[in-house]
């Protein structure tokens, strides 16, 4: 099983993946399968700024001030070594510092989906500034054109979550976890774990 017991490396697995990727839905189903603690980092931020709305963060202070109280919410995890799904907002990858510290987490899932059944998921509700524009759906062309090559780069694997099932995905990380963490963190090395 996936303990998180006294090792150096640390043990927990962090959901990137833009918005609609279901990161927080899966991290929820998956924290429950490991008895891991959630983290999602957009509550966090709402939570560090007295409980005011994502769309109010970005009204008030600009996309630049929610950036800042997302790296700080991010940086407030580093100390916390093991045993937390950590589901994280869709720009998280834009910064190199983020990009870092989100690998020293590890274990890294980009939960990726085809650009329609993003479109399809996310045109459902109004919380998501960065799409109040005029052409929401370039505007989502764009945000995946830029972030695609980060989400792979900060990633230790990709699961495609177009046409799974929650379930599905869930087990899925789970399965892939339990051998990355085995193999201590490099998949070639498919010897016995050594403490
Ligand atoms: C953002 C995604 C949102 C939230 C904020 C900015 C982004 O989170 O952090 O609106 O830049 O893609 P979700 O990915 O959970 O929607």
């Amino acid at each position: 099983m996936l303990e998180s017991h006294s090792h150096n490396v640390p043990r927990n697995i962090v959901l990137v993946g833009f918005m609609g990727s279901g990161k927080s839905t899966i991290g929820r189903a998956l924290a429950r399968k490991l008895v891991f603690e959630l983290i999602d980092l957009d509550v966090e931020i709402v939570r560090g700024a007295d409980g005011k709305p994502i769309t109010r963060i970005f009204e008030d202070e600009g996309e630049s001030g929610f950036r800042q109280r997302e790296r700080q919410a991010l940086e407030a995890l580093a100390g916390h070594r093991s045993g937390k799904v950590i589901a994280t907002g869709g720009g998280i990858v834009g910064s190199s510092e983020n990009r870092r510290l989100l690998k020293s987490l590890r274990f890294v899932v980009w939960l990726s989906a085809d650009p329609e059944v993003i479109f399809e998921r996310i045109s459902k509700n109004r919380d998501r500034p960065l799409l109040h524009t005029e052409n929401p759906k370039e505007t989502v062309r764009q945000l995946l054109a830029e972030r695609t090559p980060l989400y792979a780069e900060t990633s230790d694997i990709e699961i495609n979550t177009s046409g799974l099932s929650m379930e599905e995905v869930a087990f899925g990380i789970k399965e892939s976890a339990i051998h990355f963490f085995r193999c201590g963190g490099d998949p070639r090395n498919t010897g016995p774990l050594v403490d």
